[in-house]
């Protein structure tokens, strides 16, 4: 480690903290104007335009300068490496590092043997939707519960190769213990920014238990990210937003590992929530490299669901066919994606476009309804990530998808990430009675298991379990 680095309040023009590529490894390229860079400064937009950066991959991340492996040579190293007890070969992402910008010295790393998250069939949800052949990548399953660690992995590996002592992020809860663990873990302080009263208490319990200096903030998740942006101009402060590409790089490995659990088999369609759009960017970058690199030999459509109350992305696409951002004023249950700025909006519409994907939006009462499906397969996962089952209700009603098709969902975070959203589901509490649309509030009825207070008496546990079989003898 290098010594620490005090912080101290400074203009702009005196930052100096930079991240710099490994000659030759990468290079940092404007999504904008296609400007290419050798390094980045902290808040990772052009210095030309101002658009985002994203990390390319000249021949890809081969130190010894030979050629390019080939598609078969991959597969067989990074099966191979299933076998090694090394932490980096360990981590589920990692395994992949041909694939990712390269670190000077793999020392850096900073895992806790993130990704190896599994692929669940379905059965019920297959019934519900008519698709037999129907899965779920439970990125829920990560260390800390969520996607987020996958990307963490790789850009706090970075920072603390590039002498940082602090990180920082703006969140909706699961980025904010992400970068608490990950700092932590890697003798780095961590910064979080959060919107007050409007994260779960699950998500700000685990950065606080990391450790992080955790600010609620008195505005909604796009004002935490807007006062970021300006603070890592200010202060030697490392980012670890989805703004910073190589948290993209990390997500990647989502589709490397699903495609390796599918035999490198493309499925027909990929279905992925929507917020600030990083995700999504993510694992469509990844999809076009393996096609490139002749690691899939087709590409599945990538389709992104947002919630109606935070639909940006859909009506950016409906308003101004993807040319220009429409933001909104967030409001969903799912808080995960209350978002109305989404950041990586411009990488999303491209790899929609470039994977003939779809976008689409769903009703709270929707989600709670595939959250609660989710859930009786035995899996759960968090409300954000049940709008891939809700969205893709809605493209098999569209002819989008059709039944006979292979489709994976992408499960993002865990269902103890928000106890509140299933308890005041499960209780009845989460919509007024008075909500409109109680024709599908009804739906939702037959879902519900909320807690039963009876006298401890066998006589009333057993009336219980009669009542119960009474009423559902199915499940
Ligand atoms: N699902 C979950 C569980 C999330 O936490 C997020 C984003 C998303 C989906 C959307 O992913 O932003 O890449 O489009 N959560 C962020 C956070 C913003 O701060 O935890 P995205």
């Amino acid at each position: 480690m290098p010594p620490p680095t005090p912080i101290e309040h400074k203009p702009a023009e005196q930052v100096s903290a930079e991240v710099k590529a490994v000659p030759a490894s990468f290079r940092f390229r404007c999504i904008g104007c296609g400007d290419l860079s050798d390094s980045a400064v902290q808040n990772f937009r052009c210095s030309l335009c101002g658009d985002l950066l994203e990390i390319t991959n000249p021949k890809w991340n081969n130190p010894q300068g030979s050629p390019a492996p080939t598609a078969a040579d991959l597969k067989a190293t990074w099966k191979q490496r299933r076998d090694s007890l090394s932490p980096v070969d360990l981590s589920g992402v990692w395994r992949f590092r041909e694939l990712l910008p390269a670190l000077e010295n793999l020392h850096h790393v900073i895992t806790l043997r993130e990704g190896n998250t599994p692929l669940y069939n379905l059965p019920q949800c297959s019934r519900i939707t008519g698709v037999p052949h129907l899965f779920a990548k439970h990125q829920g399953m990560n260390p800390t519960g969520s996607f987020k660690d996958t990307g963490m992995t790789v850009a706090a590996s970075f920072a603390r190769q590039a002498g940082f002592r602090w990180v920082a992020c703006a969140s909706t809860g699961n980025t904010s213990a992400s970068m608490a663990a990950y700092a932590a873990r890697g003798g780095l302080r961590s910064l979080v920014l959060v919107p007050e009263g409007k994260i779960s208490w699950s998500k700000l319990s685990q950065a606080l238990d990391y450790g992080a200096v955790t600010c609620q903030l008195r505005t909604d998740f796009d004002g935490c990210l807007r006062l970021l942006q300006e603070l890592v101009l200010r202060a030697p402060v490392y980012q670890l937003n989805s703004i910073n590409p190589f948290r993209l790089e990390g997500q990647k490995t989502l589709a490397f590992e699903l495609l390796e659990q599918l035999d490198w088999q493309a499925p027909d369609h990929i279905i992925v929530p929507g917020g600030n759009l990083g995700n999504s960017s993510a694992l469509g970058k990844a999809l076009l490299e393996m096609h490139d690199l002749g690691l899939i030999s087709r590409l599945p459509k990538l389709s992104i669901i947002q919630a109606e109350g935070a639909n940006a992305l859909v009506r950016t696409l409906r308003e101004t066919g993807g040319k220009r951002l429409v933001s909104v004023q967030a409001e969903t249950h799912a808080t995960a994606i209350r978002i109305g700025n989404p950041a990586s909006w411009k990488k999303a519409v491209r790899v929609l476009q470039a994977t003939g994907g779809a976008c689409e939006q769903v009703s709270e009462i929707e989600i709670a309804q595939a959250k609660a499906e989710i859930g009786a397969e035995g899996i759960g996962c968090e409300a954000a990530s049940a709008v891939t089952l809700a969205g893709l209700k809605k493209l098999l009603k569209q002819g989008f998808v059709k039944p006979e098709e292979s489709v994976v969902l992408v499960l993002t975070g865990n269902l103890l990430k928000d106890p509140g959203f299933t308890m005041d589901f499960h209780r009845g509490d989460l919509f007024p009675p008075s909500a409109p649309g109680d024709d599908a509030l009804s739906t939702l009825q037959s879902l519900r298991r909320p807690p039963i207070v009876l006298d401890a008496t066998l006589d009333a546990v057993i009336r219980t379990l009669e009542q119960a079989e009474k009423s559902s003898p199915q499940v």
